[in-house]
């Protein structure tokens, strides 16, 4: 079993965060002794990505290899490709995820478009003093499902809270739960079935693949050599048909409000007098 870990906290496997990985980690191992379990882990800070993504979108529309940092994140990439499983674990900053996980997610924008981890687990770790984990969880648990991964697990720690018996006790028992979804899903992972915002998403990134061709290729023959401008989902896997047809009916909304201009701007979804 080959378990990547994305540690995106500026403390390293030495602070809260990577504590809580390596119980986890401990705990993968004891499971099965017999089971060689390989770990790699990258943590973001050591990426060196600078202050932010230079947003230049050559990832997109050139490909990968030409972004400016694109030797600087391989080694995030090449983890991520061999795992049968990825760990991403971020403490909660300000009700979100690390200002270093969310430099390292933005270097990946392009997976948005070209997804790469179709059918790949993934296991969600956050810590924090007492709140913001579902924000965090959330939006790291979107983002990655963009690139193709589905989130089997999530747990957020209040690392304070890890003093007194009782919530640590509760902490044991979910990192104990999570050790036996993880240890299943890396062996044998089962894709789940597809939402209305999966299927969704699908034909969002089909949308903008196809009307970005004229600007760069590079999406396009991906979606081509894989047949997926054909198709209703990124694998073989069987589509729900109530799900696929309301997929679609959004699908011709948005294709509309950007064709024809009736989109609205985002006022928060409350109507205006
Ligand atoms: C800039 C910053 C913002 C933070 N924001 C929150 C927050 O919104 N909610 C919270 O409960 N803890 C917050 N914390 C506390 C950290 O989430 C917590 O100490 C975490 O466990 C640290 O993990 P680490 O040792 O891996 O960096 C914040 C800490 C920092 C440095």
């Amino acid at each position: 079993m080959r378990i990547g870990v994305i540690m995106g906290t500026g403390h390293g496997s030495t602070g809260t965060t990577g504590a809580l990985v390596t119980q986890l980690l401990e705990r993968v191992r004891a499971v099965d002794p017999s089971l060689t379990v390989e770990v790699d882990v990258v943590t973001t800070d050591d990426l060196d990505l600078g202050p932010s993504c230079p947003a230049c979108l050559s990832c997109m529309t050139a490909g990968e290899q030409s972004c400016p940092s694109f030797e600087r994140t391989s080694p995030a990439r090449a983890l991520m490709d061999a795992a049968d499983l990825v760990v991403f674990a971020t403490p909660v900053h300000s009700f979100h995820v690390s200002a270093t996980m969310k430099r390292f997610v933005d270097h990946f924008a392009y997976l948005i478009h070209r997804p790469a981890y179709v059918g790949k687990p993934a296991v969600l770790v956050s810590t924090a003093a007492g709140a913001g984990h579902d924000a965090a969880l959330g939006y790291l648990s979107s983002a990655v499902r963009r690139w193709g991964f589905h989130t089997v697990g999530q747990l957020g720690v209040n690392g304070p809270g890890l003093a007194k018996a009782p919530y640590r006790e509760k902490v044991d028992r979910a990192l104990d739960e999570l050790v036996r979804t993880l240890h299943a899903q890396a062996l044998d992972p089962v894709e789940p079935k597809q939402t209305v915002a999966d299927l969704i998403g699908f034909r969002v990134a089909r949308l903008l693949v196809e009307g970005g061709r004229s600007e760069g290729p590079v999406d396009a023959a991906y979606w081509d050599e894989r047949g997926w401008f054909d198709a209703d989902w990124f694998s073989d896997r069987p589509v729900p048909k109530l799900a696929n047809r309301i997929a679609a009916m959004v699908e011709k909304k948005i294709r509309a409000g950007i064709e024809e201009g009736s989109a609205k701007p985002w006022t928060g979804g409350r109507a205006r007098g």
